[in-house]
């Protein structure tokens, strides 16, 4: 089961989550906060995260991410599926 570890506003907040859920769903399961205004669907970055540690353990960059303009460290929580454990700040 991945821990992901979020940071909002300088706090950390480690929640353990099922793999193959969003970032934004496992931050709203757990009572973390994340924008998401265009419910999820990839068009507004109100979600965006920048990944710390653990990249490599979330899917590839979307069509609609690379349609947004996100791209590096910096990815749309709605859109990004975490397989594992990471270290990812809310930025949106
Ligand atoms: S919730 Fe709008 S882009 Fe993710």
């Amino acid at each position: 089961m991945p821990t992901i570890t979020f940071i909002v506003n300088g706090e950390k907040k480690a929640v353990q989550a099922d793999a193959g859920k969003t970032l934004l769903q496992i931050a709203l399961d757990a009572g973390v906060p994340m924008e998401h205004a265009c419910g999820g669907n990839g068009f507004c970055t109100t979600c965006l995260c920048k990944v710390k540690e653990g990249a490599q353990n979330l899917t590839p960059p979307t069509d609609r991410e690379e349609g947004m303009g996100v791209a590096g460290e910096d990815r749309l929580g709605c859109q990004a599926v975490a397989n594992g454990d990471m270290t990812v700040e809310i930025t949106g």
